[in-house]
């Protein structure tokens, strides 16, 4: 029978512990840790992202600021909303929700936030800190999955994990945490250029699915007694939800399920730790002051 990896319980244990360490600072008359988020239009997945979270400051004692732009906003103002974040400093760390529009580099943006405050990790300075073992802010999600991991006492010393997926923000920095020393998985990435795909993840202890295409692993695709993290959540419509929307993940979850040792489930799952890994390094620049 297989587990479940229930990223929503890990994520609310991760929060008390850090609620402890907020408490403290309190008493001891310390910053209180503040996280802004900006958000650029009104894509349907960001501003759920975002609510929450805000939220998740609040039921931690952080204070929040969340910034909004309409879509139309020019990557000049942006940039200088940005300067300003970064020259403020009652803001300890902040993000700028993606995916911007089209006519608004992200590099650019991404590169602008300094990174003492890059609370996503995002900053080619982090990311090069994170490929040499370096302390700085890890990435949310790839930080997320690896906190799962070894929260579940999953063994990954040796193990074959294939990634399926090579964005910038998942795929690649989590392939990259996966082959380190401590961790010391013998790591594949698969991508939309992969020639026999399904032969390859079929050989992973561990599967990472960060690709954004519904149900992409089916049964098949699954060796048995695998371990699947599924990093999808796209949104479809769904007349029986209140909202009209699902969230539906990258693995086919009724059919792959029954041949894993364990598994995570959408939502529940990654999302709740990208979550915590923000307020982790939000948490950890406030106290650098
Ligand atoms: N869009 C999807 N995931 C993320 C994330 O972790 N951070 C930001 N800023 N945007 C996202």
């Amino acid at each position: 029978m297989y587990k479940i990896i229930d990223g929503k319980k890990v994520a609310s244990e991760i929060k008390r512990e850090i609620a402890g360490e907020v408490a403290k600072l309190k008493r001891e008359g310390k910053k209180i840790p503040h996280l802004a988020a900006i958000l650029v239009g009104n894509n349907g997945s960001s501003e759920t992202y975002v609510a929450n979270k805000v939220k998740d400051c609040e039921e931690v004692g952080f204070k929040s600021t969340l910034i909004r732009f309409g879509s139309e906003i020019t990557e000049t103002v942006l940039l200088e909303k940005i300067e300003e974040l970064n020259n403020d400093p009652d803001i300890d760390g902040f993000i700028v929700q993606l995916p911007l529009p089209a006519h608004i580099s992200e590099n650019k943006v991404i590169e602008a936030i300094d990174p003492r405050k890059d609370a996503d990790g995002f900053h080619p300075v982090n990311i090069g800190k994170m490929v040499i073992g370096l302390p700085g802010y890890l990435p949310a999600t790839p930080y997320g999955i690896v906190e799962l991991i070894r929260r579940y006492g999953i063994k990954t010393s040796g193990k074959n994990c294939v990634v399926i997926g090579r964005s910038n923000i998942v795929g690649r920095p989590v392939s990259i945490l996966l082959s380190q020393k401590g961790m010391d998985a013998t790591v594949t990435v698969v991508h939309s250029r992969t020639k026999n795909i399904e032969d390859i993840i079929i050989c992973a202890d561990i599967i990472i699915a960060a690709i954004g295409s519904p149900a992409f692993v089916k049964e098949d695709m699954v060796k048995n007694g695998a371990v699947v993290i599924d990093v999808g959540t796209t949104r479809v419509p769904d007349p029986r939800t209140k909202s009209g929307f699902k969230l539906v993940g990258d693995v086919d979850f009724e059919s792959v399920a029954p041949k894993c040792s364990y598994i995570t489930p959408v939502p529940g799952g990654v999302g709740p730790m990208t979550r915590v890994s923000l307020l982790r390094n939000t948490l950890i620049a406030a106290k650098k002051d």
